[in-house]
């Protein structure tokens, strides 16, 4: 595991070098800390790292609740509820559900991490609404099966299409049965527009149960992104992926003690190798140093990687590749005939999405491309709005964690959920 974390740094320096904002004197952070400098990191910032997702729930004072729902293929979900705002004890009042979905790489925790009046998660409780956190199949919360082991590759055999085609609806019924309402709010960044959308093209009775999607930086179409280290390893995605199944290696980057135990050591606000750090998100997100709080940095890559499969990558990289939406391309003509009936993938039909989505995305996002955006919202079978961020260096992952994220974009998020 660890070298194969080694081996994913080594290929992000690499590609430093074709990034014109990175760094090109990595090499030179390449020197010993002090206990000094590690002393210096505050407590709060160790201890939100350390927490998980219902404890940091509980420790910024809001209720949580932990729930898990088994998968129509087996795998059992957690999603994380917080089901009212902190100062708010009415046990009567009816609170209209908001399902959260995180993007790659992430978890529940994202929605959480900046605290009260930062995070999206405790924004919507504190402004009424009852929230869910998803976590997708496969991340720190949701490795679980009735049957299969996470130590074995069968486990991981799924990319975003299993999420959006099992996960999801196993998710939102689940809420539905056990609030009592018959529809809810969606909102999902990034992979958690992506499996909407799978679930919405591919189980289009599913559209019925949503009041509106908001989609943050979605990706679907992505041709034309602009991320420099994503442009240059798609090609080879499909290869790498094979090889790693081959040998064994089919979760990508999993969250573990050591990332905790690395992000302190290597992530905090003194570190020689914060430019590091900061370069190998904005790599893959797109670069807006003036939105990130390095002191945060450390809870940051604490919680994320959060594990995931390593399909769900070589799944993007194919979407790049091939410009289209569709299915998983299993590199076999005889697998996909299959599997689909024809020699290549089928596409996803975006019109069959009939629920009303609401996209917000920006001009500095690394992972979509504005041509793609356009694409995606004249396909779409019910687009409600095409909302372009004020900010026009918003980047990738500031959708979760920009300094101002609540004016530049949550404020507009609770806005229309209110008018919805
Ligand atoms: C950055 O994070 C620290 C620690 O959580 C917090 O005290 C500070 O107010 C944050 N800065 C900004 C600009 O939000
Ligand atoms: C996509 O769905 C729409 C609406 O149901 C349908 O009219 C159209 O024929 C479908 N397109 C394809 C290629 O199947």
């Amino acid at each position: 595991m660890f070298k194969f974390r080694s081996l994913v740094l080594i290929l992000c320096l690499l590609c430093t070098s074709v990034n014109p904002n990175g760094s090109p004197h990595m090499i030179e952070y390449f020197s010993t800390l002090t206990i000094n400098e590690i002393s210096r990191i505050p407590k709060s910032i160790i201890e939100d790292s350390i927490l998980d997702s219902s404890r940091l729930i509980e420790k910024y004072g809001y209720p949580v609740e932990t729930h898990e729902t088994e998968t129509e293929d087996g795998y059992l979900v957690t999603m994380h509820r917080i089901p009212r705002g902190k100062h708010d004890t009415n046990d009567e009042k009816k609170r209209i559900p908001v399902l959260i979905m995180h993007g790659l790489f992430c978890s529940s925790a994202v929605w959480i991490l900046n605290g009260p009046e930062k995070s999206l998660g405790f924004i919507l409780a504190d402004q009424g609404f009852d929230v869910w956190l998803g976590n997708a199949r496969g991340n720190f919360y949701s490795r679980k099966h009735t049957t299969l082991n996470p130590d074995e590759p069968k486990f991981w055999k799924f990319s975003w299409h299993e999420i959006g085609y099992y996960d999801l609806p196993a998710m939102i019924d689940y809420i539905l049965k056990n609030t009592g309402f018959s529809q809810l709010h969606f909102v999902g960044h990034s992979q958690g527009s992506t499996s909407f959308f799978v679930m919405g093209s591919e189980r289009p009775e599913y559209n019925d149960k949503i009041i509106l999607m908001q989609a943050l930086g979605p990706a679907a179409y992505m041709s034309h992104l602009k991320s420099p280290i994503f442009k240059y390893l798609a090609p080879f995605v499909f290869t790498i992926d094979t090889i790693m199944s081959l040998i064994g290696f089919n979760e990508f980057m999993p969250s573990s003690e050591l990332s905790t135990v690395a992000a302190h050591l290597f992530c905090h606000k003194d570190s020689k190798f914060l430019p590091l750090c900061t370069n190998l998100i904005f790599l893959l997100c797109g670069f807006n140093p003036g939105q990130l709080n390095v002191t945060m940095l450390p809870v940051y890559i604490s919680h994320i990687p959060a594990g995931c499969a390593s399909r769900q990558l070589a799944h993007y990289a194919q979407l790049y590749n091939s410009g289209k939406f569709r299915n998983y391309d299993y590199g076999s003509i005889l697998l996909n005939l299959y599997m689909y009936g024809s020699s290549s993938p089928t596409d996803y039909n975006l019109t069959q999405i009939t629920a009303p989505v609401a996209i917000f995305f920006s001009d500095n996002d690394g992972m979509v491309g504005l041509e793609d955006v356009d694409r995606l919202h004249a396909e779409l079978g019910n687009p409600i709005k095409k909302y372009r961020l004020s900010m026009t260096e918003f980047s990738h992952i500031d959708y979760i964690w920009a300094v101002d994220a609540t004016s530049i974009l949550y404020e507009h998020i609770v806005k229309n959920l209110k008018e919805n």
